[in-house]
């Protein structure tokens, strides 16, 4: 598959360096992780340096910036000192995200309401270095506004409630979860903005969110990287891939003939 159709793989690898931090020490290395997803289908690696760095270290970044030879997207909150970091790692992408200590992993969008003004500043200073931009959001007609006035060219919709309602076999909240994705979507691209999606996806969602033919990358981490444990790191990704290539072949035989 190729041309604007394709649906590109950010493989998260944050839980790789989890599971190292759990018992301290150098084992697993996400370097390592970041180059089996490669070799395996991955189109680019995602990592997250949150402010705690609970799982992916600053040597992590700078690594994987070094070594792996495919686009490195730099997910992070939009604070003075990860944006030093991220000029100074100067990586394909930066996913700007929101982030609360507390939280076991991103519950939510960015408010790109009320942070409108600094996320300007952010992008603006991002994009200027060549750090294509990506903002992460709720799928929301007002966040896809308000990301087109921050002059971000990606938006990475939160694709979390819509598989926590799957998940808890919720059918009804999870239509209209997806029925979200589905309208954003369609609105933000036909807006210009490049449209991504992540957060709780596995091979079932994976395969649907990618029949959304305007789609054009999907991140995932998560269960990928708990799928390895029983399966491989390779075989789950090759399996993600499969799914995806199915998912968006639906969209080619959908809205093209609509
Ligand atoms: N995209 C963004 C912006 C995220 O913050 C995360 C979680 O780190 C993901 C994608 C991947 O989510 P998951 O690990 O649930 O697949």
């Amino acid at each position: 598959m190729e041309g604007s159709r394709y649906l590109r793989l950010g493989v998260n690898v944050d839980h790789v360096a989890t599971l190292r931090n759990a018992r301290g020490g150098v084992f697993p290395d996400p370097v390592r992780a970041a180059h089996l997803a490669i070799e395996a289908g991955a189109d680019g690696i995602t990592a997250h340096l949150r402010e705690d760095r609970r799982h992916i270290r600053d040597e992590d970044m700078a690594r994987l910036k070094r070594e792996i030879l495919k686009p490195l997207n730099f997910e992070m909150a939009a604070t003075d000192d990860m944006v030093a970091i991220a000029l100074d790692t100067r990586p394909h992408a930066c996913c700007l995200v929101p982030e609360k200590r507390s939280e076991r992993t991103t519950e939510g969008g960015l408010d790109v309401i009320g942070g409108h003004d600094h996320l300007k500043i952010v992008t603006t200073e991002l994009g200027k270095a060549g750090v294509r931009v990506s903002l992460f959001i709720e799928p929301s007609l007002e966040a896809v506004q308000a990301s087109r006035s921050i002059g971000a060219p990606v938006i990475e919709l939160h694709t979390g409630a819509w598989c926590d309602a799957l998940a808890h076999h919720q059918s009804e909240r999870a239509a209209r979860e997806f029925a979200r994705i589905n309208t954003v979507v369609t609105l933000a691209s036909g807006q210009g903005l490049e449209c991504h999606a992540g957060h709780g996806l596995d091979f079932a969602t994976a395969k649907t969110v990618a029949s959304l033919p305007e789609i054009a990358e999907l991140n995932i981490g998560h269960f990928l990287i708990g799928e390895a444990v029983f399966t491989g790191l390779k075989a789950a990704i090759a399996k993600m891939r499969a799914a995806m290539d199915e998912g968006r072949a639906l969209a080619t035989g959908s809205r093209t003939h609509v």
